[in-house]
């Protein structure tokens, strides 16, 4: 058991190293010969490298130190036991048993959850066959289309997945509509045929505007084409009544429970169009990797642990070093919803003001996420990273092969790239050296400084590197998981609940009652004279 004072004092000693940190160079760091191996961590194939940070051997024992405090590895241990750790909602927190294929009983309430499970698991497989197959058909013959109209946890994680693992597809086009804006609806339904077409209604509560809205008006588009446009359509969902009342009988509904998050819902249901694009065998590979990280997350000790590390240098770097953001840049193109799906898993999960206790939190929050692949993002705010005033801590990821050997030297060029932009944020560059170059553009004098000065790169700023082998089911199984895990190390340090998401609730809450506003309806009182004014100049444009 550790005391609030035990908790603190590790606190202190993780800033006290940090402040001590702003003062040197990571490149100096370098010096100990064997850096690089004592700040890198291998497992399940993969490395991951920090040696590009300002984290030394003092700083890295205060952060373990604070990992021991904050008991990761008890509470850690309460989320796989099915533990209520999830407070605000009274709910345990178990994503991970979705992926738990040897079937070793996980009990909630003293019941054990495998064999619904695992059930469920054969009956999205079964579904998913007879899609592929030709067994399960639309009105007009063989699905060649699937469109999953959902929206956060039941879009983002099947989206980043589907485009993540395209060279794995053999199914039929699978589609993602998440956004109430019609624009988003009518760009996929453009080119497709209803009477072909199979409808996945994802949504965990079955209450969503967005999907509901979406749901309703695709049978709507679908009635005008076919006979019977509940026969081709599919409701993921923990609202099993909902989705009765719905009209969806129930062979064509997989359930889930209240104790699988949203954002954390990909390995189970709301997974079912990843496994009709890549099928059921590659989406057990993809299950497959995320029950490895489990078994490490839980096994590895804490220094060789690669969710503890990844958590400890984002604790480090945002409320040690005080860097307000960090990019998540994949080298990976199929990667590109990557860190969409990271802004949901990260924010929403960390983006809280109060502890479990409900008090203010005394370190904050988790970071701002945000990214873009490479090299894409070389050309566009790669600028900032390099030479702005905020420092951005860099977390790339890279795959020693890519999917189309014909094609190796682009792989080539991607990894050299992703190589050079960690090597050019660490080393930087000097004035002396900014003025050489400036010196053979033929400046000389006042010039030769001011064109020299603007060639100077800071350098010194923090980076990490996560590398695996070829971006397959499994590999990317294990990514997703490794994320889950880390933001759930970042939210037990930080004393929060990773768990719940209060912080969406009241702009939902003011949409519905301003959305009679704008059908032409007597405004109430409490609306702001902004709001008032934006509301009619978008009735009616002036
Ligand atoms: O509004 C936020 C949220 O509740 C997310 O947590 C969730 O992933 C998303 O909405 C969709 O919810 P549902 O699956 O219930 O439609």
């Amino acid at each position: 058991m550790t005391t609030t004072s035990e908790l603190e004092t590790a606190w202190d000693s993780v800033v006290c190293e940090a402040r001590k940190a702003r003062s040197s160079r990571i490149i100096d760091l370098f010096g100990d010969t064997d850096r690089v191996e004592q700040f890198s961590i291998s497992a399940l194939g993969m490395l991951f490298d920090y040696s590009k940070t300002h984290i030394d051997v003092a700083a890295r024992d205060s952060l373990l130190n604070l990992a021991r405090a904050a008991r990761v590895e008890s509470i850690r241990d309460a989320m796989f036991s099915g533990a209520r750790i999830n407070c605000s909602e009274d709910r345990a927190v178990l994503h991970t048993a979705l992926r738990n294929l040897s079937g070793a009983p996980v009990m909630v309430d003293d019941v054990d959850v495998m064999p619904r499970i695992l059930e469920t698991l054969e009956r999205m497989k079964d579904f998913a066959s007879d899609v592929r197959a030709g067994c399960f058909t639309g009105q007009g013959g063989m699905i060649t289309d699937v469109v999953n109209i959902g929206i956060g946890g039941s879009d983002l994680g099947p989206a980043m997945a589907t485009r993540a693992l395209s060279p794995f597809h053999d199914g039929p086009c699978c589609h993602f509509v998440s956004n109430v804006d019609s624009a988003d609806l009518a760009d996929v339904l453009g080119g497709l045929d209803p009477a072909t077409t199979l409808v996945i209604i994802a949504s965990k509560t079955f209450t969503t505007i967005e999907t509901m809205t979406n749901a309703a008006s695709i049978l709507k588009w679908m009635s005008v084409h076919v006979a019977d446009p509940a026969a081709q359509c599919v409701a993921l969902s923990s609202a099993t009544d909902r989705v009765a009342e719905f009209g969806i009988p129930p062979e064509r509904v997989f359930g889930f429970e209240d104790w699988v998050g949203g954002r954390y819902s990909v390995w189970g249901p709301i997974g079912l169009s990843l496994m009709i694009a890549i099928g059921p065998e590659e989406f057990t590979e993809f299950l497959a990797g995320g029950e490895a990280m489990d078994v490490h997350f839980r096994a590895a000790p804490l220094a060789e642990n690669l969710p503890v590390l990844l958590a400890l240098v984002g604790l480090w770097h945002h409320q040690g070093m005080g860097f307000p953001t960090r990019a998540v840049l994949p080298y990976e193109h199929r990667l590109n919803r990557l860190p969409a799906y990271l802004q949901q898993l990260e924010m929403e999960s960390n983006g809280k003001r109060v502890g479990q206790d409900g008090q203010p939190l005394p370190h904050g929050s988790g970071p701002i996420v945000w990214g873009e692949p490479g090299t894409n993002g070389q050309h566009a705010f790669f600028q900032l990273l390099h030479q702005g005033t905020e420092i951005v801590p860099c977390e790339f990821m890279i795959g020693a092969k890519g999917h189309e050997p014909d094609l190796a030297h682009h792989h080539r060029l991607l990894v050299a790239n992703c190589l050079a932009q960690s090597e050019a944020l660490m080393k930087g560059r000097s004035l002396s050296e900014a003025c050489e170059i400036a010196a053979s553009m033929g400046y000389s004098g006042d010039m030769l400084m001011a064109q020299a000065e603007h060639r100077v790169f800071e350098g010194n700023r923090p980076s990490t590197t996560l590398a695996y082998p070829c971006l397959t089911p499994r590999v990317l199984g294990q990514i997703v998981a490794l994320y889950e895990h880390r933001v759930f190390v970042e939210g037990v340090i930080l004393g929060l609940n990773s768990f719940d998401q209060w912080g969406v609730e009241l702009g939902k809450e003011l949409a519905k009652r301003l959305e009679p506003l704008l059908a032409g309806e007597a405004p109430s009182d409490d609306v702001n004279q902004s709001t008032l004014r934006l509301a009619t100049f978008l009735r009616a444009p002036e």
